[in-house]
């Protein structure tokens, strides 16, 4: 851990003021070069008060992706989880790079992952110039509005066989689903399969999984998610379409008043997605079953376009590898691996 992500961990724990030597002894700096530090913090946006005979306390911190915050953010929360006996959050965002702009973080991510990033490896940007959805569409990613990241993965170090990988999908809906929920009390994530999350009918998070076979080193997948958290209004295409995070909170009547803090977000969703990572290899089933529950398809009758053309039929529900079961017209049961649904308007 860098000596800023220290700091910032160590004044995340307490409401109190820290004094400078207990703070200083604690992030393994001398009090001068703990004073140089807290200046680059300052200077980079965080409010931070020297209380006079008291010590240093954290009263600000800036709208802005910052790997050393994320950092200490998820060590706080595991110092707290082993406190309280929950398992500590092991390995997604272990290590974070946040970038202020980049093409697409999934291209970041798979150059990184090419050249032998570990598992957990999660980039962030600010901003994407050229971020991308499924099916070759554009991913509108404004700058500081946005959680626009990657992770890299390596599933076969989990054991899953690589013709399991298509379960990241599932995880990945539901992971983000349950990060929402925690973000937004009251407010119910539901998954628009295989793997959209819409608040409220309208669509927040869009993910896109990209992976890479190779037998020599098992491969890698980059998990792109793509959560828009403050965005008050969006590009005219989309705007019957998107919603945003901040567009759901609150009460009615003062729905969107508060921007939302983006790196707590983030945390919620690292944590999140960790957690329910590690059940992937051996309770799979589980996660299947939410996301089924959470599906706004299932008993809807859909369409999906599918290489032979249309296909007409109801959503009956998720097989045990997070496909989709369509009845189509003819009465006949059909599995769909992927592809773009949409609700039927017959
Ligand atoms: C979709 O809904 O079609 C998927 C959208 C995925 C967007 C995210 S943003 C971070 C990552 N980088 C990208 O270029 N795309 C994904």
């Amino acid at each position: 851990m860098t000596p800023d992500a220290r700091i910032l961990l160590a004044l995340r724990g307490t409401d109190r003021a820290l004094a400078v030597s207990e703070l200083a002894e604690r992030v393994e700096l001398t009090p001068g070069e703990l004073a140089v530090r807290i200046d680059g913090l300052v200077v980079a946006g965080y409010g931070v008060e020297l209380v006079p005979h008291i010590g240093y306390r954290l009263t600000a911190t800036p709208d802005r992706i910052i790997a050393d915050d994320l950092i200490a953010r998820l060590a706080r929360l595991a110092l707290e989880s082993e406190a309280s006996g929950a398992a500590p959050g092991a390995m997604i965002g272990r290590e974070i790079l946040v970038f202020q702009e980049t093409s697409s973080t999934n291209d970041v991510a798979t150059r990184m992952a090419r050249e032998g990033a570990g598992e957990g490896l999660t980039i962030f940007a600010e901003q994407q110039t050229a971020g991308r959805g499924r099916l070759g569409r554009r991913w509108a990613s404004a700058a500081h509005e946005g959680l626009w990241f990657s992770i890299v993965l390596r599933p076969s170090q989990v054991g899953l066989e690589a013709g399991d990988w298509s379960r990241l999908t599932t995880w990945a809906a539901v992971g983000v689903a349950r990060a929402l929920e925690a973000a937004l009390p009251g407010v119910r994530a539901a998954i628009k399969w295989p793997n959209d999350l819409y608040l409220n009918g309208r669509k927040a998070v869009g993910i896109l999984i990209e992976s890479v076979a190779d037998t020599a080193t098992g491969g890698f997948a980059v998990v792109g998610i793509g959560v828009n958290v403050n965005q008050m209004e969006f590009p005219t295409e989309l705007a019957d379409r998107a919603t945003s995070l901040r567009l759901n909170q609150g009460q009615q009547g003062k729905l969107g008043s508060e921007p939302l803090d983006r790196q707590a977000v983030a945390v919620l969703l690292l944590r999140h997605l960790d957690a329910l990572y590690s059940q992937i290899g051996s309770d799979f089933a589980t996660i299947v079953a939410e996301a089924e529950r959470r599906s706004v398809l299932v008993g809807r009758w859909v369409e999906i376009q599918t290489g032979c053309g249309v296909l007409r039929g109801e959503a009956m529900g998720l097989q045990p590898d997070g496909s989709l079961r369509i009845r189509g017209e003819d009465g006949v049961i059909t599995s769909i691996s992927g592809g773009e649904v949409s609700v039927a308007k017959w």
